[in-house]
């Protein structure tokens, strides 16, 4: 690449600072495919014949699987990956391969090596977020009738069930698999026949390489083809949502693990002990997830922060967006796996949970609400039961303990079938507004869950 234009080699220190080979070679497979189609086009176009097309493709094949056996060596002095396959070719091959790069640029290459990788990536952590999913699912099956208090602000607030909750986190793991759809969508775009940023003098059959590589579209403006990451800050954000969701259900699980709370307990498959306290038992995988989300936040405000203020089709700073891209597509990637191993682990302490939710405070609504079938305003319930938890803290007293005749003091409406409020399984099966938690509800959404997973 140097020859004509150099008169000295590059700095070692310089060659060193701008090389990518040492991460980029991890598109290989992508770069060989997009190199194999190109060729079949330059061959269409007569730029190449036949046979030269054939050494190329060979050539290109045998270079893969000396990849793939761990025999290929990578040469940083050569800068990237596309320059260190070319020249393997060309050593292997000889003339034919020097033609490859005919009508191509890098800047057009590497775009088209990361929408095939990121193509790949999201029908792989769509599967994954699928694994995970039906992992929340036969949980949810299993435990179906275990009742838990459910919080807000982290304060006991109304009943609901396991399930309930599990069904949650099916529904934001799906939106995950929608929105991973949608970038597919934008992703799926041949930016190859764009060149530097002007195609080229020699016309390619793009339609051609779109088949030959899998895309529905061709990228319809060659500045825009070589300019364009918004594929790759998309696919960062849907990773780093993805992420905030298993760090949330990582939140819920270390705290209900907790001893004070103990509603479940991990597997000591997937627990650590501590180097000085003998009885610890901690949920590190949890923990992990939690912290690893981090990561994924910072690789998204780095690619946006360096896709700012670019100046039009391609700069060098573009390279940057690999490494932020891998480490979130490795991250999201393990961490749904073991998640998926986890959760069928779990321990449910059911008995806990039940307990917990037996608490009449997490009714005090449903109180409220029976003064108001009886023609009360909301509000003036909400005082009257208000007071009454108040007097029951002062007093040590639980809510379903007050006397009725107590009771008929604050309103004659309380009646002897104010007794039945405080059942917490009455209370969950009148919660039938959508996605609310009546058994009824909850079996509805298992059973479409399971047809849909
Ligand atoms: N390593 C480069 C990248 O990742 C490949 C494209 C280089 N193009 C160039 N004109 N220097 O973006």
């Amino acid at each position: 690449m140097r020859k004509g234009r150099f008169n000295k080699p590059a700095a070692e220190i310089a060659q060193h600072y701008s090389e990518s080979v040492s991460f980029d070679w991890q598109l290989y497979r992508y770069d060989i495919a997009g190199s194999i189609a190109h060729a079949a086009a330059l061959a269409r176009a007569g730029i190449i014949s036949a046979a030269e097309r054939g050494k190329i493709e060979s050539g290109l094949l045998a270079i893969r699987k000396e990849i793939e056996s761990g025999k290929f060596t990578w040469n940083r002095s050569l800068d990237d990956l596309h320059m260190n396959i070319e020249a393997a070719l060309t050593k292997r091959i000889g003339s034919a391969g020097a033609k490859l790069h005919t009508a191509r640029s890098r800047n057009d290459q590497i775009a088209l090596d990361l929408r095939l990788y990121v193509k790949a990536e999201i029908t792989e952590v769509s599967s994954r977020l699928r694994s995970l999913q039906r992992a929340l699912l036969d949980l949810a099956e299993k435990h179906l009738e275990v009742v838990m208090p459910g919080y807000t602000h982290l304060q006991r607030a109304q009943p609901i069930t396991f399930s309930h909750y599990l069904l949650w986190q099916i529904e934001a793991f799906e939106r995950d698999a929608e929105r991973l759809r949608d970038c597919l969508n934008r992703t799926d775009v041949l930016p190859l026949g764009s060149g530097a940023l002007a195609g080229s003098t020699i016309a390619l059959d793009q339609e051609f390489l779109a088949r030959a590589l899998g895309f529905t579209r061709v990228c319809q403006n060659s500045i825009d083809a070589v300019s364009d990451r918004d594929f790759v800050c998309e696919f960062l954000f849907c990773l780093a949502i993805s992420g905030l969701h298993l760090s949330r259900l990582s939140e819920d699980l270390i705290i209900w693990s907790t001893t004070e709370f103990g509603f479940i307990e991990f597997s000591d498959a997937f627990s650590t002990g501590s180097s000085l306290m003998p009885q610890k038992k901690n949920p590190d995988i949890a923990e992990l997830t939690r912290g690893k989300i981090g990561r994924l936040y910072g690789n998204l405000m780095s690619i946006l922060t360096t896709m700012k203020a670019l100046p039009s089709s391609y700069n060098r700073d573009l390279q940057e967006d690999k490494e932020a891209l891998f480490d979130s597509v490795d991250t999201v990637r393990s961490a749904l796996e073991i998640f998926a191993a986890m959760l069928p682990e779990l321990k449910i302490n059911r008995d806990r949970m039940q307990a917990a939710a037996s608490d009449p405070n997490l009714l005090a609504t449903d109180l409220a609400e029976y003064l108001v079938k009886r023609g009360m305003p909301f509000r003036r319930a909400h005082a009257i039961v208000g007071c009454l938890v108040a007097d029951c803290a002062t007093k040590e007293m639980a809510l379903n303990q007050v006397p009725l005749a107590e009771l008929k003091k604050r309103s004659s409406l309380f009646d002897a079938d104010v007794a039945n409020v405080f059942d917490v399984r009455h209370s969950l099966a009148q919660r039938r507004a959508t996605g609310a938690p009546s058994p009824k509800n909850i079996a509805v959404q298992i059973k479409r869950w399971r047809k849909k997973l």
